[in-house]
């Protein structure tokens, strides 16, 4: 990728390296996906982004693309250039040999083969290093990888489809369809993006969902069923998994997963809440009423008995996907991972207040 344009800012190079990084969030784990923007002395401009795993990192790309017109000028990375040797050469080399004078990095790669150490690399080589430049848009970005490092465990997303009214399916077990064609394939971008994706035999005895990617482009993730799944059935070949949800993120993690998409149904997304290992909510609204309290919800078994305990989190993006609405909510407690929450876009939508200015009733 190459294009030119006169001098950049660091703010404004690191907004373009996110934007790379985020075109191609689906394409490449188990790697980090990480965007560059190199710029030559003279001012031309040349871009990365990291190739599908085994392929060329980020740097490599943008390298490649500027040749020698990279002497003397600075690169803007995303995440700290690995410093071990992979399927690929280290990127701080690839920096080093390319002549680079600076180098701007957002986030500092927690990987433990990394660590600090491409950094070092850097500097003991005479290159001015900064850290930093953009660093909470990149580590929400980069969460499922930056959690997978830290703890072993993937990054877990609960996805719920409902009705205004909180309703998941109707009492006979249907479901199909509570939104529409453009909600189901913005799930299908979620699916696209995950490793992996988990459903319960409930889902599987009432729906036979493949749970593939089809409305997007994309690979499929491993599919996971809890408890077990027919031969027969369209989620085949799933891995099948009976036990603790603590020991199936433990087992994802150790796998590569770095990003988990729970799809129901509202035993397991009520399971998974409850025990507090969803990371990340998206709830696609569907401007439909089952208009009683016997369908089911969106999620099952045992809720707060009382207002003090009620969950609360914070909602991060709202939009409309096609005639559905999309929230995006993450838990209230500052994760390990993303520190305070990153509030990316409330729109008109008045920002949530902290659970200690709550005031009044529903
Ligand atoms: N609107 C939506 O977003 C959405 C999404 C998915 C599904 N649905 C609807 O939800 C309904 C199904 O939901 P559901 O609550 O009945 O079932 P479910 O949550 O899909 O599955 C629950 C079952 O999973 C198994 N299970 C759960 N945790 C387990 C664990 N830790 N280890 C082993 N097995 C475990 C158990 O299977 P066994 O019973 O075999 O022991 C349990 O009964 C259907 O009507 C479907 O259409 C809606």
């Amino acid at each position: 990728m190459g294009t030119s344009s006169t001098h950049v800012d660091d703010i404004e190079a690191m907004n373009q390296a996110i934007e790379l990084a985020a075109s191609v969030r689906a394409r490449t784990s188990p790697n980090p996906w990480v965007g560059c923007v190199v710029e030559s002395p003279s001012g031309a401009v040349f871009t990365g982004a990291t190739e599908p795993a085994g392929g060329r990192h980020a740097e490599v790309v943008a390298l490649d693309a500027a040749g020698e017109a990279a002497r003397g000028g600075t690169a803007w990375v995303t995440l700290e250039p690995c410093s071990h040797t992979g399927r690929t050469g280290p990127c701080a080399d690839a920096l080093l040999s390319a002549g680079l004078a600076r180098v701007v990095v957002a986030l500092e790669d927690p990987d433990p083969l990394v660590a600090g150490a491409g950094l070092e690399r850097l500097r003991a080589a005479g290159v001015e290093v900064e850290v930093g430049v953009q660093q909470d848009p990149a580590r929400t970005l980069l969460a499922p990888y930056l959690k997978h490092r830290r703890t072993g465990r993937p990054w877990v997303v609960l996805k719920l489809a409902a009705s205004l009214d909180g309703r998941t399916a109707a009492p006979d077990g249907t479901s199909q369809w509570i939104t529409g064609g453009a909600a189901r394939a913005d799930a299908h971008q979620l699916r696209a993006e995950s490793d992996a994706v988990v459903v319960g035999a409930g889902t599987v005895r009432a729906d036979d969902p493949a749970l593939t990617v089809r409305h997007v482009e994309g690979r499929d993730p491993l599919r996971v069923v809890l408890g077990t799944a027919p031969a027969e059935a369209r989620v085949q070949p799933a891995l099948e998994f009976q036990g603790d949800l603590d020991d199936l993120l433990e087992q994802l993690g150790e796998r590569g997963v770095l990003q988990v998409l729970v799809e129901g149904g509202p035993t397991v997304a009520g399971e998974f809440h409850r025990r507090g290992l969803v990371d990340h909510y998206v709830a696609y609204l569907a401007p439909v009423l089952f208009g009683g309290e016997d369908g089911r919800p969106m999620l099952a078994g045992p809720g707060a008995e009382t207002m003090a305990d009620v969950w609360r989190g914070a909602i991060t993006d709202v939009r409309m996907v096609g005639g559905d609405v999309r929230v995006d909510l993450t838990p209230f407690a500052p994760s390990p991972v993303t520190g305070p929450v990153p509030v990316v876009r409330v729109g008109e939508v008045e920002p949530v207040r902290d659970p200690s200015d709550a005031e009044g009733g529903a």
